[in-house]
């Protein structure tokens, strides 16, 4: 297969040279230009099939979605807006298309539509780009670590453990839907579960992460997670990625530092990488951009965002500093709250986008939550009703990041499991990890489809997974 990618081909070194390309129509103008892609870069390639080449039904048959196997000589165009064309001496249709059917017309489509066809969405422009971004970022999540040494740990998927403790899980068993073994007093009886037990799809990889750093030092995990809550927001899903990296002998300041250096890794490598995709996503922003009232239009373009973020430090704050801001904005003088400011509670997303958005303009760490709105597993500060928690807050997304500094001490962890109803005999494995050899240690995860929005600029969260997963929608 001596195939040549339309990415190389642009690049114009092939002048002069035989090639095959194949891919998929985009459009087909004078019978004679097709605009061919291949997914490896939004450019098209110009194939210019000379008058004759083809027979009247073949023409027919080149239309918008058909695939092509071309062959042909790479030449210098003299159209504009490309460097290279390919002059066509053979052309094979691989698939027709027909246009009467085919839902992807050559113009531009709404997201909201291209939702509906996600199964064909890929092959758009917006689409191809967000997703060879998405791929790069996944492989720079594996360089970062990679290079500082953390062992990546595949955590399991089926698991027996509320790691969050928030009982926002799916449920997973082979005990039959109708008349399910109970036992005497009339509860479901798991034991007869392929399991043995009740189990359900994981929240988070924490908890097994946790034991990995207890014998590795640093490890991270990357893979699916899952939360059967009911949110239907442009910032949740039901099925996402995160990244959770745990660290034996770091404490909170050192996890915020990694994080820090995590994110803004991320993104200048997208910036290197991508450079063209990029470029393509904050044109495409601009002209939605423009479309907006001035008072809710973007200070910043998506690249002079992205550099302003890699080049300056985030802001450190605590949950108190952050309380007491927000009790002191014009926001809520005016009432423009939906809900409450008071110590205690949790940043509702209007609060928390206030303080990125309208008063620091930059991402935002805020440390030090309430005890009472946390997991059980975060230290507890020498105040007695604080954590070393650590969420980080970024502009146009809310929460990007939640982390903490985890509690190493033995009869503190067990008295807040209790205070909690956290079952500690069924968590002994976690507890030995305190039992036996305990040290500081510290982690956070990253929600990877929210690090991607932020990337891309796409305002939807159902935009930057091929497959979103989010209340009644499981197409396939
Ligand atoms: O804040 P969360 O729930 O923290 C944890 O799961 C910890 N165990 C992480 C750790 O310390 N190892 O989730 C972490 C991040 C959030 O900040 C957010 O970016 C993302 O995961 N996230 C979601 N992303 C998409 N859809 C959802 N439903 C999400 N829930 C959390
Ligand atoms: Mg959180």
């Amino acid at each position: 297969n001596k195939r040549t990618k339309i990415k190389v081909l642009l690049s114009g070194e092939q002048i002069g040279q035989e090639v095959t390309v194949m891919g998929w129509v985009r459009t087909f103008r004078n019978n004679q230009f097709i605009a061919l892609n291949d997914g490896s870069t939004n450019n098209n390639i110009q194939v210019v099939a000379e008058l004759g080449l083809l027979g009247e039904a073949d023409l027919k048959r080149i239309t918008t979605g058909a695939s092509l196997k071309v062959t042909g000589e790479v030449v210098a165009s003299l159209g504009k807006g490309q460097a290279v064309e390919v002059k066509a001496t053979a052309i094979e249709i691989l698939g027709d298309s027909d246009a009467e059917k085919y839902p992807l017309q050559p113009k531009k489509h709404s997201l909201e539509f291209l939702r509906e066809k996600a199964h064909l969405r890929f092959r758009t422009n917006t689409f191809g780009a967000v997703f060879r971004i998405r791929h790069s970022l996944a492989f720079a999540v594996h360089q970062f670590f990679n290079d500082r040494g953390f062992v990546y740990l595949h955590t399991p998927i089926i698991t027996s453990s509320d790691a969050e403790g928030a009982g926002e899980m799916f449920r997973v068993t082979t005990l039959p839907l109708e008349n399910p073994p109970t036992q005497e007093d009339g509860s479901i009886d798991f034991s007869e579960d392929f399991f043995g037990k009740s189990t359900n799809l994981t929240v988070s990889g924490q908890l097994e992460g946790e034991l990995g750093a207890m014998a590795f030092s640093e490890i991270y995990t990357f893979g699916p997670t899952f939360r059967a809550e009911n949110s239907n927001t442009t910032r949740h899903l039901a099925e996402f990625w995160m990244i959770e990296p745990e660290m034996a002998f770091h404490d909170i300041e050192d996890n915020m530092n990694l994080a820090e250096a995590f994110i803004q890794h991320l993104i200048r490598y997208a910036m290197e990488h991508n450079a063209e995709d990029l470029a393509f996503l904050d044109q495409r922003l601009a002209e939605e951009e423009k479309s907006k009232p001035q008072a809710e239009r973007s200070e910043l373009g998506l690249l002079e965002k992205l550099r302003f973020v890699v080049e300056n430090k985030f802001e450190r704050i605590t949950y108190t500093d952050a309380i007491n801001i927000l009790l002191e904005s014009p926001a809520y003088k005016k009432k423009k709250f939906k809900y409450e400011v008071s110590w205690g509670i949790d940043l509702q997303s209007e609060h928390e986008r206030y303080l990125v958005e309208k008063h620091f303009k930059k991402p935002v760490i805020v440390t030090g939550y309430p005890a009472a709105i946390k997991a059980f597993y975060m230290r507890m500060n020498d105040d007695g009703k604080t954590v070393a928690a650590m969420d980080i807050l970024a502009p146009g997304i809310g929460e990007i990041v939640g982390g903490s500094q985890r509690e190493e001490r033995l009869e503190i962890l067990e008295k807040r499991m209790s205070d909690m109803h956290i079952p500690a005999e069924e968590m002994s494995w976690y507890l030995d990890t305190r039992r036996f050899g305990t040290v500081p240690h510290a982690g956070f995860g990253l929600g990877f489809e929210r690090m991607v929005q932020f990337v891309t600029g796409m305002g939807n969260i159902r935009d930057v997974i091929p497959f979103a997963r989010t209340p009644k929608n499981c197409e396939f």
